[in-house]
This record gives C-alpha cells, structure tokens and sequence, in this order.
C-alpha cells in the first residue's frame, strides 16, 4: 500500500531515506531549507556522490513518485507521515545538538493533518521522543523513533536490505503504522519503546567504534610481537560469536557519526549517572591511532617531516563516499604538515586543494618527487595500482600503508620498504 510520507531535511539520511521511499512506491515529498539544492535535486543532481542513489533518485522523480520543495511546511501540509532527517550536530558539552529537530517540529506543527505520525529518524538522545511530541504540542499527532543504520558508500542496499528495522513507540497502532511502511522489505522487526529504540542507535555505533579500536589495539601489540593482524582477525573471526566484519584495522574510525555519537552516549551515560569509561577508551584508543599513524611516516621519513615530500593517498574518510568529515586522512595530513613535511595528495573524489595539501588529479602526480607514500583511505582504485610506476615516480621507497590495503609483496617486488598497520 503505497503512504504520502513528508521528508524533512535532504542531507545524506533524508535523501537516501525519501529516494528509497519512493522506490518502494510511496508518494514522497522531500523537503530542505537550501533553495539551490532544492533545484539541483529536482533535476536529478545529487550534492553528494553515494554509490546507486542517483539511479533510484532519477527514476523516482521520472516516476512522480519523489519531489522536491523548499521548506518543511510545503512538505508536511499533505503526509501521512513526517519523517525528520535534520542533523543532530554535536553540541559544546559532546550532547547532541537538537535545535534543527526542535526548529523543524515548530515548522510542521500547525500544517500537519490530524493523526498524522512524526518520525524520528536523525540519530537524537534518549527521550528525544517526548522532546519532539512536547514542541509539537498536537495530542493527535503521534511521534515514533525509527533510527537508520546507513553507511555510507552503501546506503542504498542499506535501506534496502537492512539487518532490521527498529520502531520505537508508546503507541502500538502508530508503530504498526510506520512498520506497514516496510511491508514490502524482508527484515527482522523490533518494536520497542522509544527509549529503547534511541538507544539502539547509539549502541550500535558505539559497539561498532569498540571493535574497531579493539582490533587496532592488538594490532598494536602485532606489531611489537611479530604477529600479523591480517591473520589474528581471520583467525578470532571464524568463531561466529566474533565474526570477521568491523575489524579491519587502520588509521581509526571517523565520518559523521562514529565520532559524534561514541561522544554523545558518553554523555548520556554521564547525565544517567554512569560512567562509561569502556567507551571512553575506546575513543582514546581511537585518537592514539591517528598518532601512531604519524609516528609510522616520520619512522619512515628517517626521523623527522621538516622539508619532506610525503605523498598521501585518500582523503575521504573511507572508500566510496567524498565525505571529508572527522576522516582520518586530514588529521593525519595536517599533524605531517604541522611537523614541516609537504603533502601532496591525490582521492577519487576529491578534486580541490585544502588547507596546506596540494591535491593532484591522479595517483602518479601525487608521487612525483615524493619520500614517502602514504596510503589513507582504502580505494580499490589504489589496490592493483602499477607499483613500478609510483617508484619511477618517487624519489624515496617507504610506503606506510594505514588500510593494510596494497599487496604486501608486490610493493617489495618494485622495491619498496613497506609498513602496514598490525603486521
Ligand atoms: C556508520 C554505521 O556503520 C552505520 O550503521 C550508521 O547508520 C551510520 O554510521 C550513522 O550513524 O549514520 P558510516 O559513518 O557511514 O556508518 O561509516 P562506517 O562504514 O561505519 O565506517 C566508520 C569508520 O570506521 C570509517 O572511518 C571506516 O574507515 C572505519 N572502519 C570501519 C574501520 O577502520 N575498520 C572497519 O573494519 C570498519
């Protein structure tokens, strides 16, 4: 049965959210405040580079089923459902900021049709829920968590083919509501209370963030024991209590959630009076990565950056998306410029320079004249790259490689000194 659903915000969640919608065949209306990118939309152009979005986003807007309008009202006046995909940024004390939901509530509030049911699905605190149903100050309207657990780079097969769904309300008919909204996906469904479902969200993540900071930390003691990462993680990962995903160790977690949420659920668990110092751990396990990374390229550049021209490939906080937010590879590149070395970088998605790194528009420029080569991000466009061409290149033979990700071997064939993570 095919709903009108109202999104609010186009940002990457909204987009993704509204455009697979429509696929499903629901009537979607999908708003946002910024005009330009409301006209780009409407004729297909996608602000962000998402693998399979723009396809469906084409086909829906062909199929009338997705539209595109300025503004949260425009969109709400006429839904069955409200879905809010505003961001949550972080606030100054690490809690999630809620001013953009709370604004967006405000908006939908007098024009949204009696018995309509609000949606939650921007990653909010615990008792966000009762935050939003208090704003909008309408008994009719019912208000449900339905957190996301996109990645991006797959969102779209994300959407589509979830591990779960996850609907949190006090209201079992509003639930059923929102759920009949997946009836045609094959997943398994909790329905829980709102609490539980926002805390759902910040768990996942935060579990996510812990395996990632644990498999970077025995790589760590890999190092030191002369034991090999690569091997350790396929060896624990065959016990199906542990299982191989999330462990792939490298220069530590970023993007626009991990660093976000671990933060804010420490400060959830602090205003719940408990301190959560396993977490806390692992995000300082996480900012020591980076920093070992470092050590790792000056190691390679013989002992000291000053005057020395380091090549880094990858910029984006991992493959498949041109998202910059918290990546590894700038905090990274910008401790090696700190220390004097001359970056220059080259990313698939990435085509202009940033503060202080000349950004090149190919693998090979990036190398010409360089020391070191840095690997950042793991593009299969630099797994089967021609090594002997990126040694013509260069004048040094390091490579550190942060993602485990080049052939170990055929660097050492063309004549590099190579340095992986854990190995
Ligand atoms: C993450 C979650 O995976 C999604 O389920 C969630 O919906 C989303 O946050 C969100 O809250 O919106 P995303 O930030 O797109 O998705 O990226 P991930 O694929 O989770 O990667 C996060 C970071 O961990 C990246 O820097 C990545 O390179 C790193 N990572 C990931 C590793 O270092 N090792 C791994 O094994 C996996």
């Amino acid at each position: 049965m095919s709903s009108r659903i109202a999104i609010i915000g186009a940002g990457y969640v909204g987009l993704t959210t509204g455009a697979c919608f429509a696929h499903l065949g629901h009537d979607v209306v999908c708003a946002d405040i910024d005009e330009s990118k409301v006209e780009r939309l409407s004729r297909g152009e996608l602000p962000i580079y998402e693998p399979g979005l723009e396809q469906i986003v084409t086909d829906a807007l062909r199929s009338g089923r997705l539209r595109f309008v300025v503004g949260a009202a425009v969109a709400a006046a006429e839904c069955e459902f409200a879905y809010l995909c505003v961001p949550t940024p972080q606030g100054d004390d690490g809690s999630a900021d809620l001013s953009y939901i709370e604004q967006a509530a405000r908006q939908i509030a007098p024009v949204l049709p009696p018995n309509a049911v609000v949606v939650n699905k921007s990653t909010v605190p615990v008792g966000s829920t009762k935050v939003v149903e208090r704003v909008l100050a309408r008994p009719d309207v019912k208000v449900v968590s339905n957190p996301e657990f996109l990645r991006e780079g797959s969102a779209v097969a994300d959407f589509l083919k979830p591990d779960r769904i996850v609907i949190g309300s006090d209201d079992q008919s509003a639930a059923i509501r929102v759920a009949s909204l997946y009836s045609s996906i094959a997943a398994p469904l909790i329905v829980t209370d709102p609490a539980s479902a926002e805390t759902i969200k910040y768990a996942a993540n935060a579990f996510l963030a812990t395996k990632i900071s644990f498999v970077n930390a025995v790589a760590a003691i890999c190092e030191n024991v002369g034991a090999d990462i690569n091997d350790v993680v396929l060896g624990i990962g065959y016990d199906k209590r542990i299982g191989h995903d999330f462990l792939r160790p490298g220069p530590g977690w970023g993007g626009s959630c991990f660093p976000k949420d671990t933060r804010a659920l420490v400060k959830i668990a602090e205003d719940a009076s408990y301190d959560f110092n396993l977490l806390k751990g692992v995000i300082v396990v996480n900012d020591e990565q980076r920093e070992r990374m470092v050590d790792k390229v000056r190691s390679a550049a013989g002992g000291s950056l000053d005057g020395v021209v380091i090549a880094a490939w990858g910029l984006t906080f991992k493959a498949n998306t041109d998202d910059l937010r918290e990546s590894p590879a700038l905090a990274i590149i910008a401790a090696l410029v700190k220390e004097g070395a001359i970056v220059r970088a080259y990313d698939p998605q990435v085509a202009n320079d940033l503060p202080g790194v000349e950004v090149h528009s190919d693998a090979f420029a990036a190398c010409e004249g360089a020391a070191v080569l840095v690997v950042l991000t793991e593009w299969d466009d630099f797994r089967l790259i021609d090594l002997d061409e990126v040694q013509r290149r260069m004048i040094g033979t390091e490579i550190v490689d942060t993602r485990n990700l080049l052939d170990r071997a055929a660097a050492r064939r063309a004549g590099f000194m190579y340095r992986g993570v854990g190995r």
